[in-house]
């Protein structure tokens, strides 16, 4: 079987989140069990497309209403990644360095969509399946479907899967002009809430849809930014497949991003070793427990609660505690923890920014990882801190409440709570400091967390299946 996976994101080519990781992934297992799987992205100026070898596959010219382009779609020469890789260059639009945030997203992203399908209107033969992922590639099955130059391409089966139904890509309807010639009568599926809803309309257009945990699945059906009703519309053709990670690239006994080896037999030593590495650096005390937070600092994944949280924990446990935050995103929030910083006392310490050798070292070195999120669809630190024998302190939500058992039950081995609160998270904060001092429970638990299987293997077989119903 052959299928394109179309995204914004593609680890190492370029990742703001999970979303990367994902589409890094999965096409490599698909491709180990025999299939033809391809990934095509928008070719941002990135550290990887300077120093890796490419080629030209194609030319195209092509118009987002009336202002007409030329695109260029390259092919990574070496198959490194282990599945092919293309991407599609628009002078003008494409060639930046970040992946979002510029005001022209949406002119972005709806012409990446347009060259795509338009290059997949020039190949010789069609792939089986064309699966997209987010708001930012959803707008393709529509395209596949209803406009008049690419009838050719009807046959095409479409999966779109939702990373996150938070992030829609609305825009006002007047751009519905954008796309290439199209059947009005089919407007309706463009429109929801009185705006142009890439997400939405991929919902209604796509053959299949996913999302990424069974929880989360049932979770939008009543908390899904205004797509509850779309969604339970639509769900016989919806499923929650939960993700897998890469274990090669998440191996704590080969990771290139750390010093310290370890494996499940000398996790104590490893971890050990990369915590002092770490608290060197930050200047934190090795003998206190050190607990983290890896992430988008946003109100979804609770980072608001952060600050103030410490500051409880500091206040009603004792300094009894380490905290180390990594993340970008919201300004308030990140002053917010860079001012706290001034009341540390070699126990707390952050770093705002984006970096994927230090969130490694994180994962190896720190005891419990913190994931308070309002919204976690699937969540992947969680799934990464279990295989580096970091406890996850979670809230019960969405892919956290399917990967995560409370160590208070049975076969557990994380630590869970109800609500996204200070209150909440600072009771968690407390049972973590009450188990790092139970070091044997401790070591039981890590060699436990090491065990456990997230790897891609279920999941692949769960999207082929999917793939199979459809043909
Ligand atoms: P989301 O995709 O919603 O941000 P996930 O848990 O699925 O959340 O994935 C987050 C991914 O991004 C993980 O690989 C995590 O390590 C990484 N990550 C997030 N923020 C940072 C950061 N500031 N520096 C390095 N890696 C980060
Ligand atoms: C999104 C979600 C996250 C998920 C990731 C990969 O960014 O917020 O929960 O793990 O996509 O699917």
């Amino acid at each position: 079987m052959e299928i394109i996976h179309v995204s914004a994101e593609c680890y190492p080519v370029a990742k703001a989140g999970g979303l990367g990781d994902v589409v890094g992934a999965l096409p490599k297992y698909q491709r180990e069990l025999g299939h033809i799987a391809k990934v095509v992205m928008p070719m941002y100026r990135t550290k990887f497309l300077r120093e890796n070898q490419w080629e030209v596959v194609h030319k195209g010219y092509t118009h987002l209403h009336n202002y007409w382009f030329n695109y260029t779609v390259i092919k990574e020469a070496t198959n490194k990644l282990g599945f092919d890789l293309y991407l599609v260059d628009i002078y003008g639009l494409l060639d930046r360095e970040k992946i979002y945030g510029y005001p022209d997203d949406t002119e972005r992203f709806f012409s990446f969509q347009i060259a795509v399908v338009d290059w997949l209107a020039a190949w010789s033969h069609q792939p089986e399946v064309v699966h997209v992922h987010d708001h930012h590639t959803a707008l393709i099955p529509f395209m596949l479907k209803y406009c008049y130059a690419y009838q050719k391409l009807q046959g095409i089966a479409t999966v779109l899967t939702i990373h996150n139904a938070q992030y829609q890509g609305q825009t006002g309807m007047e751009k519905t002009v954008y796309l290439p010639d199209w059947d009005i009568w089919k407007r309706g599926l463009l429109e929801w809430g009185g705006a142009l809803n890439p997400l939405a309309c991929g919902i209604r257009s796509a053959w299949k849809v996913t999302t990424v945990s069974p929880t989360y699945l049932q979770e939008m059906r009543y908390s899904a930014a205004g797509l509850e009703a779309l969604l339970e519309y639509e769900k016989g053709k919806c499923s929650g497949i939960l993700n897998g990670i890469d274990t090669v690239v998440w191996n704590p006994a080969t990771d290139g991003y750390i010093e310290h080896h370890y494996s499940v037999d000398t996790v104590e030593e490893g971890k050990k070793k990369n915590k002092e590495e770490l608290c060197r650096r930050y200047g934190l005390d090795p003998a206190k427990p050190l607990i983290t937070f890896i992430g988008r600092l946003v109100v979804d994944k609770g980072a608001d609660l952060l600050p103030q949280t410490i500051e409880e924990s500091f206040y009603y446990l004792g300094r009894r505690m380490n905290f180390f935050i990594l993340g970008s995103g919201v300004a308030g929030i990140e002053g917010h923890l860079q001012s706290i910083r001034e009341m540390s006392r070699g126990d707390y310490n952050t770093f705002i920014g984006y970096d994927e050798g230090l969130s490694h070292l994180i994962y190896a070195g720190a005891d419990f990882i913190l994931m308070p999120s309002r919204v976690e669809p699937c969540g992947l630190n969680q799934l990464y801190a279990l295989r580096y024998g970091t406890v996850p302190v979670v809230r019960d939500t969405g892919g956290l409440h399917d990967t995560v058992i409370d160590y208070g039950d049975p076969g557990g081995y994380g630590i869970r709570f109800l609500h996204a609160t200070v209150g909440d998270m600072t009771h968690g904060i407390w049972r973590s400091v009450e188990l790092f001092q139970q070091q044997e429970r401790l070591r039981e638990t890590r060699a436990r967390m090491m065990q456990l299987d997230f790897s891609w293997e279920a999941s692949v077989t769960a999207y082929l299946e999917l793939y199979q119903q459809m043909l």
